[in-house]
Parts: structure tokens; C-alpha cells; sequence
């Protein structure tokens, strides 16, 4: 058998064009034009090359991006100081500060200095509450991309045996948490489960999001099962550098009914989401 792939491409197509009928419904009827602020502190080279990407697509949608680039010395005081100034500007919508953030930082704090209902990444503080217990959250752009490919491919997805592998803030909670949502019965797996093989075979969901190059082999899929893999992970091979997922995809192929590949699988829905999820903070604002 040789698994369906989950074209996360076609599915960021759909979504994105979704937005960019949104925003020129919001400039011709509202005369509003929804804004996205994208912070950068320092110079971390794959850092850059995500905000590249958000900059470019949200331009593409036809909303108002603005991109600060500061540098890695920046003080937390004058990080908060910027927040401060977006979270007071009406032009802005949604703020993203694109993790991982200079060792000096707090990260924690200076996410929950972002005003929660422009906080596009749903890592804020009450945003999580929110998700946890079933409100109307803003909800983190990647689980919430993978959770739209879920439910295009399976349909209905109560009842079913999800596993997620990986206890991230940015991935693996809110995945877990979103497909509570949706009645799964959720397992998280992380870095001290004990045999893992035997509760990732029990998964008709699976979800990888461990950040460790090809770590789930074939042999530890379910037939059938359909698997988001959510690593992207850099590694040399035959002299060449190349990005690779989370599951060992030659495997996986041949014994999961549906797989996403890396790349082309996750990444383009994360941008997409947050797009959308910046045109949700708008419509919030502007009733
Ligand atoms: N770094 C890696 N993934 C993310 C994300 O989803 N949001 C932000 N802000 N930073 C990230």
C-alpha cells in the first residue's frame, strides 16, 4: 500500500485565497485594511527566512504588513516598548514575534504583553486558557493548520485514537487540545514515554512535532493511519543538504493511508493560518 499524501500546498492555496476575498471584502465594504506586525529580534538565519515569507503572503493578501527587525542585543524594556506602541495601534490587527527569542529575553513575559486579541500566534496567556477550556480562542497557526487537513481528509474526527508526539507550547499541547476539541481520544507522547512504538501503532491520527530528524519509523504506523508530520529538520545527506520530517517518510509510505510530506506538507498552512487568524483579529475588532 502506498499512502495518499496530504498536499498541505493545495490546502494553503484554498485558505489563502479565502483570505484575500475576506480583505478586499473588508477594504470595499469597510474601507478597512487588516494589518500584521511581525517582530524579529536578531539574525538567526532560518528566523529570517520564515518572516521573509510572512512579510511576503501577507502583502500578497492584500493586507498591511510591517516587519521590525531588531537586534539581538535589543533590551526587554524596548522590546515591551514596541509591543506597547502596536498593541495601541489601530493599523495593527495582529502582532507576531517570531520565536525563539535571544536567550536575554523572557520570552514568557514579553508574549503576554502582546493585547490578546491581536495576538495572532495564540500564545498569549488567556488565549491558551481560553482553548483549554473550549472558548473562543485565538488558536496557534501550525496545530490549527494541521487540524484543517485532518478534518479535510477524515471528515468527522470524533471517536478516533490520536497520538501526538511532542509536548510543545507551540505544537504539541494546542494540537492535543484541539483535537479534544473535536472528540478524539488523545494521547501526548514526549521524550520520557515509555514504548512509544506501542502508542503511536495504537494512533489512527498521528501527529509528529518532536524536532528530531526521521525519529518514527513505518513499522511504528498503524495500517492506515493518517499521519501530520510536523518537523522540519535540516540534515547532510549523500553531500547534500536536505529537509527531512519528523517520520522516516520512505517507510511511513508504504503503511499509513495518508501522510503530509516535508516539505510541502505543514509549512505552507502554518503562514496561511496565520493570515487567516490575523483577519479574524480584525473582523473582532471592527464588530
Ligand atoms: N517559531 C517557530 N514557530 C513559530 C510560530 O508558530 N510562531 C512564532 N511566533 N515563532 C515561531
Amino acid at each position: 500500500m502506498t499512502a495518499q499524501l496530504v498536499d498541505g500546498k493545495a490546502f494553503a492555496v484554498q485558505l489563502r485565497s479565502r483570505v484575500a476575498g475576506h480583505v478586499a471584502w473588508l477594504k470595499e465594504e469597510h474601507r478597512i485594511t487588516p494589518g500584521l506586525a511581525v517582530v524579529l529580534v536578531g539574525d538567526d538565519p532560518a528566523s529570517e527566512v520564515y518572516v521573509r515569507n510572512k512579510g511576503r503572503q501577507t502583502i500578497e493578501a492584500g493586507m498591511k504588513g510591517v516587519e521590525h527587525k531588531l537586534p539581538a542585543e535589543t533590551s526587554q524594556a524596548d522590546l515591551l516598548a514596541l509591543i506597547e506602541q502596536l498593541n495601541s495601534d489601530p493599523e495593527i490587527h495582529g502582532i507576531l514575534i517570531q520565536l525563539p527569542l535571544p536567550k536575554h529575553l523572557n520570552a514568557d513575559l514579553v508574549i503576554n504583553a502582546i493585547d490578546p486579541a491581536k495576538d495572532v500566534d495564540g500564545f498569549h496567556i488567556l488565549n491558551v486558557g481560553l482553548l483549554g477550556t473550549g472558548q473562543n480562542a485565538m488558536v496557534p497557526c501550525t496545530p490549527l493548520g494541521c487540524l484543517m487537513m485532518l478534518r479535510g481528509h477524515l471528515g468527522d474526527l470524533s471517536g478516533l485514537e490520536a497520538v501526538v508526539v511532542g509536548r510543545s507550547n507551540i505544537v504539541g499541547k494546542p494540537m492535543a487540545q484541539l483535537l479534544l476539541r473535536d472528540s478524539c481520544t488523545v494521547t501526548i507522547a514526549h521524550s520520557h514515554t515509555r514504548d512509544l512504538a506501542s502508542i503511536c501503532r495504537r494512533a489512527d491520527i498521528l501527529v509528529a512535532a518532536v524536532g528530531r530528524p526521521e525519529m518514527i519509523p513505518g513499522d511504528w504506523i498503524k495500517p492506515g493511519a493518517t499521519v501530520i508530520d510536523v518537523g522540519i529538520n535540516r540534515i547532510a545527506r549523500d553531500g547534500k543538504q536536505q529537509l527531512v520530517g519528523d517520520v522516516d517518510f520512505s517507510s511511513a509510505v508504504e503503511v499509513a493511508g495518508a501522510i503530509t510530506p516535508v516539505p510541502g506538507g505543514v509549512g505552507p498552512m502554518t503562514i496561511a493560518c496565520l493570515l487567516a487568524n490575523s483577519i479574524t483579529a480584525c473582523c473582532r475588532v471592527h464588530g
